[in-house]
């Protein structure tokens, strides 16, 4: 087993910029340093050199002098709309390798109506949906109540509560003037899935040559080859009525420790390879690579027919809390094991081993 010089890139919450009118959740889909430290850790564990490097503007000069062979990148940047992939492009400007999603992936995915025109044109089961630039825009035909709003390129649950559930015009308004002001982006209005709340982690790269278009034809064969699926996990939120059920801001941060996770999810077979299929689907149409975790409503009211909610190919990795952390313990994965996990992927993946 080879060694490597390996660099961990995140954004520290203690790191990030203040600014006048700031809300109190601007941050949370940042790193904390523990964290990060456990990933430096998990790294050397696996026989490498390991270091924290604040992913700012100071990066080109950190990663000049610290030269590593490839980095292990979680950052998820301060602005912009394509935030997550501003690490990547500096990276693929400097020709170093780093870990999971590139550069289209990362901005695709971060925008969430734009990731689900993509899922709808490969025919793939995603809530109906609206875009909200402006607050006055009327209700396409077809978008009818209940129905769930959100800002369209957050994590983390930023702008999610029971509030997000809309019964009718008059909160539909009052939602878009929040998250639009708030938030300072579009809003994205889908059809509310009322269900169960179930989350699959993958980590590999599909194999062989990969078309991107799923076949029309049900039986033909399903591309799964070279990815490794780990259990999937649901959130019981049954107990948490006064959340209106919904798995927002509030649960994944303040209550992520008293939540029961269940790992692997009570489905039965037939189900959990659908929901791995649909995963792999999600992975491929929108060319993510070495790592990703694909989130799903099962329709309560229609069979639990399974639907795509978002894909996040930066996943959390939290020790013990975070979903896929979670997911790869139930498969006898330890934490440092998931990482190390994810560092091999993309080292195969450069042909670095
Ligand atoms: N169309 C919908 N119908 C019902 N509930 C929804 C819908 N969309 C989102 N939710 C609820 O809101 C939660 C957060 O939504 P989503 O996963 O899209 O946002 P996120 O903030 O990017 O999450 P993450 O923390 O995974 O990055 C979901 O886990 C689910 O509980
Ligand atoms: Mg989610």
């Amino acid at each position: 087993m080879k060694n490597f010089r390996v660099a961990v890139l995140a954004n520290l919450k203690e790191n990030a910029p203040v600014f006048e009118g700031m809300g109190g959740d601007q941050w949370d889909d940042l790193d904390s340093a523990s964290t990060v430290q456990t990933l430096v850790e998990a790294l050397k564990s696996g026989g490498h050199e390991a270091e924290f490097l604040e992913a700012d503007e100071t990066i080109i000069d950190t990663i000049r002098q610290y030269k590593p062979d490839i980095c292990f990148n979680i950052a998820e940047s301060h602005f912009g709309d394509s935030r997550e992939a501003q690490i990547p492009a500096i990276l693929e400007k400097m020709r170093i390798p780093y870990t999971g999603s590139k550069i289209l992936t990362l901005a695709l995915t971060l925008d969430k109506p734009m990731t689900k025109r993509v899922l709808a044109w490969h025919n793939l089961p995603t809530p109906e949906f609206q875009s909200f630039e402006r607050v006055d825009e009327p209700l396409e035909e077809g978008m009818e109540f209940p129905l769930f709003i959100k800002p369209a390129r957050e994590g983390t649950g930023m702008g999610v509560s029971y509030e997000s559930i809309l019964h009718n015009e008059e909160e539909l308004r009052t939602q878009l003037e929040y998250i639009i002001r708030k938030y300072k982006q579009s809003a994205l209005v889908e059809r509310y899935i009322e269900g169960r709340e179930v989350t699959v982690g993958l980590v590999g790269n599909l194999i062989g040559p990969v078309a991107r278009r799923i076949p029309l034809d049900e039986s033909a064969h399903r591309v799964q080859a070279g990815l490794r699926f780990l259990p999937p996990m649901e959130v019981n939120l049954a107990p948490w009525l006064e959340f209106g059920g919904v798995y927002g801001n509030t649960l994944k941060t303040d209550h992520a420790a008293d939540l029961e996770y269940l790992c692997p999810a009570p489905l039965d077979e037939d189900m959990i390879d659908e929901l791995n299929w649909l995963a792999a689907a999600v992975f491929r149409v929108t060319g993510a690579l070495d790592v990703s975790r694909i989130d799903f409503r099962l329709d309560a009211h229609d069979n639990f027919k399974p639907y795509i909610l978002e894909i996040n190919p930066l996943p959390g990795l939290m020790p013990k809390l975070s979903d896929i952390v979670i997911e790869a313990e139930a498969d006898g994965i330890s934490h440092a094991e998931l990482v190390n996990l994810i560092l091999n992927t993309a080292l195969q993946r450069y042909g670095m081993i």
